[in-house]
């Protein structure tokens, strides 16, 4: 009895840990990958006014850089305005509403080194 229940509990721990791994092992080439279209995505909506790297000037030069501001805003407002379209406020700007995929690619690029 208290056997099957032991052995019970050890598959439940397996079963977690290998699902644990293959999350590891899988994520991990798709992040790097999805930090690139983040990028492309800024680059072909905002990079013409707005420098989207650290240390690069904007080609506008009121427009702020974008690796800045962004990375200043917390998730949910950084979500928020991706989705509702930033560019609402300024005239200049395009209002360009982000699929929650593109926001998600948005964020990776946001949240790594450079
Ligand atoms: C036509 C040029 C142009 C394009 C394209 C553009 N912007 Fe801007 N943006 C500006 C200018 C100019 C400012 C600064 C003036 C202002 O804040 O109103 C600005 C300001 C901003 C700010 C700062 C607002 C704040 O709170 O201070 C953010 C964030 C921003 N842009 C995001 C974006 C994003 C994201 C895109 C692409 C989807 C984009 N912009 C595309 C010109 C542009």
């Amino acid at each position: 009895m208290a056997h099957t229940l032991k052995g019970k509990l050890m598959q439940r721990l397996w079963f977690r840990v290998s699902v644990g791994l293959l999350f590891l092992c899988c994520s991990v080439p798709t992040d790097a990958a999805d930090n690139e279209n983040g990028k492309d995505l800024l680059q072909k909506n905002c990079g013409r006014c707005h420098a989207l790297a650290a240390e690069t000037a904007s080609p506008l030069k009121e427009a702020p850089n974008l690796w800045i501001v962004l990375r200043s805003y917390p998730t949910e407002r950084l979500e928020f305005e991706l989705a509702e379209g930033i560019g609402s406020r300024h005239k200049d700007m395009p209002q360009i509403q982000f699929s929650s995929e593109d926001i998600y690619k948005i964020e990776s690029y946001l949240s790594g080194d450079r």
